[in-house]
C-alpha cells in the first residue's frame, strides 16, 4: 500500500550482456520494490564478431530508469528516498569515443568477440623465445590474465590497428576508452558537458592495462598493447562518490558504486571471506572464489580484483574461471537449431531422459568462440560427441545442461590443482538456477553442495549494497542479510565413481573440441 512504502531506497543499474535492468531495493535489505528490464540486441557484422550500440546501451538505461522510477511512484515511493545508485555491468567490453563530441567512435566490442584472434597472435609474435603457453602467460605477473580475445586491451589495440579515426583520435589526445560501466557514468554524469571519466579496481583489472598489485594503470602493459595512457578513465574503488546524475528523474542523485557483474553478484552473495566462492549462470557460467587479501597465481584461472569497498579498504582478490558459453548455448538451441522453444521447456524435456543408459551418453562442448577456463584456447570450437540412431533433441538438451555443468567442474578441478583449495559448497545464482534438476546435476556432477541464492538479482543487489555502504556508516555490509544460513543446500545423489566416469567421458569430449580440425 501507498502509506508502507517508505524509505530509504537505493538503485541498481544491471548492464549485462543480453539485457539492461533498473532495480530499486529498499535500502540495506534484498528487498526489490519494483524493476524495469529491456532486452539489448547484438549485432553479428561477420563470424566471430559481436557488437553493441553504445548509445543503444545508454538510451535503454534511462528508459529502464524512468520507467521504473514511474512504477516506483505509482507504489507510493517518492523519488528523493532512492538515495543513491550503483553500477554494475558486462565486464571487458570496450567502447571508444570522442573527447569533445561525447560520441563514440565504433560499436562496442562485446567480450565475446573473437575477430581479435589473429590479434592475440600477433602480440604473442612480439614475446621473446618461449614455448606457447609460456608466452600465453606472459603477463599473468603484471595483470593476472592470459593473453585472450576476451580482454579489454586486445579489443583496443584491434580498434587502433583497423579504424583509422580511433588511431588518430587515440594520437592527438580526442579518444576516450571505457568499460561498459564508465561509458554509462559519464553519460549519465552530462557527457561531453560534464561527464566523469572513472572506472572501479573490479573493472579495471579486466581491461589487462592495470597492474594487480598497485591496482594502477601498467606503464609496461599501456606499452606491450601500444595504446596511450590519455584514453584510460581514472581507476577509483568500487565503493565511493563517482558523480551526480545530471538528468531525468533521478537528477541530483549520487552513483556511489561501481563493479563489474561478477564481482557485485560475489558482494550480493555475500562472499566476504576468504574461500567462499559463487558461480553465477548467465550468458557464460563465472565462478569467483574469494582469495581475501591475497593474490593467488594460477594458470588456468584468472586472478581478478574481487572489491574494494571503499576509498581507503583494503582491496579483496578472487580467483575467477570463466565460460564463456553457458545459458548462451540454449539460445543456440532455440534460435539457431530449433530444438526449443524457450527456456522454460528445458528442464521437463532433460528431465524426461536419462543420460545412464550407455548408448545415450552425449556429450555437447559449445565452445563456439574457443574455450576460457582452464583451456584458454582461442581455436577451440563447438563438438557434440556420442549420437546414435536412438538420440532425440531431448538428449541433446540435457547434454547442454550437462556441459554447464562439467565447464564448473573443469574450473573446480583447477582451482584445487593449481591452488590446493578444496571447495565444501558453492553458492548459485542467475537466471537458470531456478531450473532444480540443473542444480541437482551440478551438484551430482562436482561432487559437493550447490546453494542457491534467495534472490536471483544478486548482481545488481551487489551494486546497490555497495552503493548504500558508501552512503550510510552505519550499514554493515557483512551482516545486513541474515537468512543465507538457512538456505537449503542441494547435496550430490551420484556416487563418486559414476561422477569420475562421466567426466572422464567429458574430457574426450573437450580433447575433440580443442583438436577438431588436425
Ligand atoms: O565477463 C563477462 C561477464 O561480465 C558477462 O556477464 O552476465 O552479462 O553474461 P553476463
Amino acid at each position: 500500500s501507498k502509506e508502507s512504502l517508505s524509505g530509504p531506497f537505493v538503485g541498481a543499474i544491471d548492464a549485462g550482456t543480453t539485457s539492461v535492468r533498473f532495480i530499486v531495493f529498499e535500502a540495506g535489505t534484498d528487498n526489490i520494490i519494483c524493476y524495469h528490464q529491456i532486452e539489448v540486441p547484438s549485432i553479428y557484422p561477420k563470424e566471430g564478431w559481436c557488437e553493441q550500440d553504445p548509445i543503444f546501451i545508454v538510451n535503454t538505461v534511462n528508459e529502464c530508469i524512468a520507467v521504473a522510477c514511474k512504477k516506483f511512484t505509482d507504489l507510493g515511493g517518492s523519488i528523493k528516498d532512492i538515495v543513491t545508485i550503483g553500477i554494475t555491468n558486462q565486464r571487458e567490453s570496450s567502447v571508444v569515443w570522442d573527447r569533445t563530441t561525447g560520441l563514440p567512435l565504433a560499436n562496442a566490442i562485446i567480450w565475446l568477440d573473437n575477430r581479435t584472434s589473429t590479434t592475440v597472435e600477433e602480440l604473442l609474435e612480439t614475446i621473446p623465445n618461449s614455448a606457447r603457453g609460456a608466452k600465453i602467460n606472459y603477463l599473468r605477473p603484471l595483470c593476472g590474465l592470459p593473453l585472450s580475445p576476451y580482454f579489454s586491451a586486445v579489443k583496443l589495440r584491434w580498434l587502433r590497428d583497423n579504424v583509422t579515426s580511433i588511431r588518430k583520435a587515440m594520437d592527438n589526445g580526442q579518444a576516450m576508452f571505457g568499460t561498459i560501466d564508465t561509458w554509462l557514468m559519464y553519460n549519465l554524469t552530462g557527457g561531453k558537458n560534464s561527464g566523469v571519466h572513472k572506472t572501479d579496481v573490479t573493472n579495471a583489472s579486466r581491461t589487462m592495462l592495470m597492474n594487480i598489485e598497485t591496482l594502477e594503470w601498467d606503464h609496461n602493459l599501456l606499452k606491450f598493447f601500444g595504446l596511450p595512457k590519455s584514453i584510460l578513465p581514472e581507476i577509483c574503488s568500487s565503493s565511493e562518490y563517482f558523480g551526480t546524475l545530471a538528468d531525468g528523474v533521478l537528477q541530483g542523485t549520487s552513483i556511489t558504486a561501481d563493479l563489474g557483474d561478477q564481482q557485485a553478484a560475489l558482494v550480493g552473495q555475500q562472499c566476504f571471506s576468504k574461500g567462499q566462492a559463487k558461480a553465477t549462470y548467465g550468458t557464460g557460467c563465472f565462478l569467483l572464489y574469494n582469495t581475501g587479501t591475497s593474490i593467488v597465481n594460477s594458470n588456468g584461472l584468472l586472478t581478478t580484483v574481487g572489491y574494494q569497498l571503499g576509498r581507503k579498504a583494503t582491496p579483496h582478490y578472487a580467483l575467477e574461471g570463466s565460460v564463456s558459453i553457458a545459458g548462451a548455448a540454449f539460445n543456440w538451441l532455440r534460435d539457431n537449431m530449433g530444438i526449443i522453444q524457450n527456456t522454460a521447456q528445458i528442464e521437463a524435456m532433460a528431465n524426461s531422459v536419462s543420460n545412464d543408459g550407455k548408448p545415450l551418453d552425449v556429450y555437447f562442448v559449445p565452445a563456439f568462440n574457443g574455450l576460457y577456463a582452464p583451456y584458454w584456447n582461442q581455436d577451440a570450437r563447438g563438438v557434440i560427441c556420442g549420437l546414435s540412431e536412438e538420440t532425440t533433441s531431448e538428449h541433446i538438451v540435457r547434454a547442454t545442461l550437462e556441459s554447464i555443468c562439467f565447464q564448473v567442474r573443469d574450473i573446480l578441478d583447477a582451482m584445487h590443482k593449481d591452488c590446493k583449495i578444496p571447495l565444501s559448497k558453492l553458492m548459485v545464482d542467475g537466471g537458470m538456477t531456478v531450473n532444480n534438476l540443473f542444480l541437482q546435476i551440478q551438484s551430482d556432477l562436482v561432487g559437493i553442495e550447490v546453494v542457491r541464492a534467495n534472490i536471483s538479482e544478486t548482481t545488481a543487489l551487489g551494486a546497490a549494497m555497495a552503493a548504500y555502504k558508501a552512503v550510510d556508516q552505519r550499514y554493515s555490509i557483512e551482516s545486513s542479510l541474515s537468512n543465507t544460513a538457512a538456505r537449503e543446500p542441494i547435496k550430490p545423489l551420484i556416487n563418486g565413481t559414476e561422477r569420475n566416469l562421466r567426466y572422464q567421458k567429458w574430457k574426450m569430449a573437450i580433447d575433440r573440441s580443442l583438436n577438431w580440425d588436425t
